[in-house]
């Protein structure tokens, strides 16, 4: 009975591992975590199957016949049953525990010098500071090989940072600073996903995660630190567009003016013709005043009036002014 639980575990367990249920590994972290997804899972499915084999064999073998109405036999424990019962279980989950905080301590391995990035959240977007440049970006670009330590917190309520690709999650509370170590081992582009239920936007609360050779990061880099004003003006020199792509407007917003074409929000070309300063101010600073037809109330973020400073919203205002009237 269970020789014969353990058989079809194995050979579950066995179908199961050979489906590619991971999208590709793009970190080297990424190896840790899914050797110690797979030998927890594996570990599962076995005991699933084993129950679940002996169960159905059991209802089968002592099932009653058709002119039988007696009263099962009564039995009174087996105390080598429930020393297996609990000495196995205890075993593999002491196994575990160890296993899970040596692959943690690894992952979170970084060595000195590793540059950092500050890890902003809030409903419902992402931005992310490198803060030796003094450049904030909405997309969170790196160099590829290189390890980074991100460091992460919220303006509002809890978020988790999650790029699927490179396993690694952690989440983003306010007041705090949570902390996550990554080194991208694939160039190209990921998602980078909420995965804390955080308000009404948070299944749009998406950014992406672009990782680059060193040379390409270098240049991005700098263009970005240039744009910024080079980081010698601090809020005062800030940069209409430069907001409008790094606060999240682009992931919302479609403006033809900064290459976005999201859907989540107003068209701004179409929106905003005609619009007085006045008016875009309120939209960015009380985006309920006035609520475009056909769009929900309290997806955009309420805060931009406390989360920026007076100069940034009035760049913001007389960006978007130029962008979508001309002048
Ligand atoms: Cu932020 Cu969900």
């Amino acid at each position: 009975m269970l020789f014969f639980g353990a058989l079809v575990g194995a050979a579950v367990a066995l179908v199961a591992t050979l489906i590619p249920w991971l999208p590709d590994a793009a970190s080297s972290q990424a190896g840790k975590i899914d050797a110690l997804y797979w030998a927890v899972t594996v570990i599962c499915i076995i005991i699933f199957a084993l129950v679940a084999g002996v169960s159905v064999f059991a209802v089968w073998k002592f099932r009653a016949g058709p002119d039988d109405t007696e009263d099962g036999k009564p039995t009174h424990g087996n105390t080598m049953l429930e020393i297996v019962w609990t000495a196995v279980p205890t075993a593999l989950v002491t196994a575990i525990s160890i296993y899970s905080a040596v692959v943690l301590v690894q992952v979170g391995d970084a060595p000195a010098g590793t540059r950092v990035v500050n890890v902003m959240s809030q409903q419902f977007a992402w931005s992310f500071e490198y803060p030796d440049q003094k450049v904030t970006s909405g997309d969170l670009v790196l160099p590829v090989d290189r390890p980074v330590i991100l460091h992460l917190t919220s303006k509002d309520v809890i978020h988790s940072f999650w790029v699927p690709q490179w396993r690694m999650k952690q989440d983003a509370v306010p007041g705090i600073q949570t902390r996550l170590v990554i080194t991208p081992s694939k160039l190209g582009t990921f998602p980078v996903i909420c995965t804390e239920l955080c308000g009404l936007g948070h299944g749009l609360m998406r950014s992406q995660a672009v990782v680059m050779t060193q040379e390409d990061f270098d240049a991005w880099l700098s263009k970005q630190k240039q744009a910024a004003g080079g980081g010698g003006g601090g809020g005062g020199a800030a940069d209409g567009k430069q907001l409008f792509l790094s606060q999240g407007c682009k992931d919302c917003h479609t403006l033809a003016d900064a290459g976005s074409t999201a859907k989540v929000g107003p068209d701004l070309d179409a929106g905003l013709k005609g619009k007085d300063a006045d008016f875009i101010k309120q939209s960015i600073v009380d985006p309920n005043a006035e609520i475009t037809p056909g769009y929900q109330p309290n997806v955009m973020p309420q805060n931009f009036g406390q989360t920026l400073s007076q100069a940034q919203i009035d760049a913001l205002v007389k960006y978007l002014q130029q962008a979508t009237q001309g002048g």
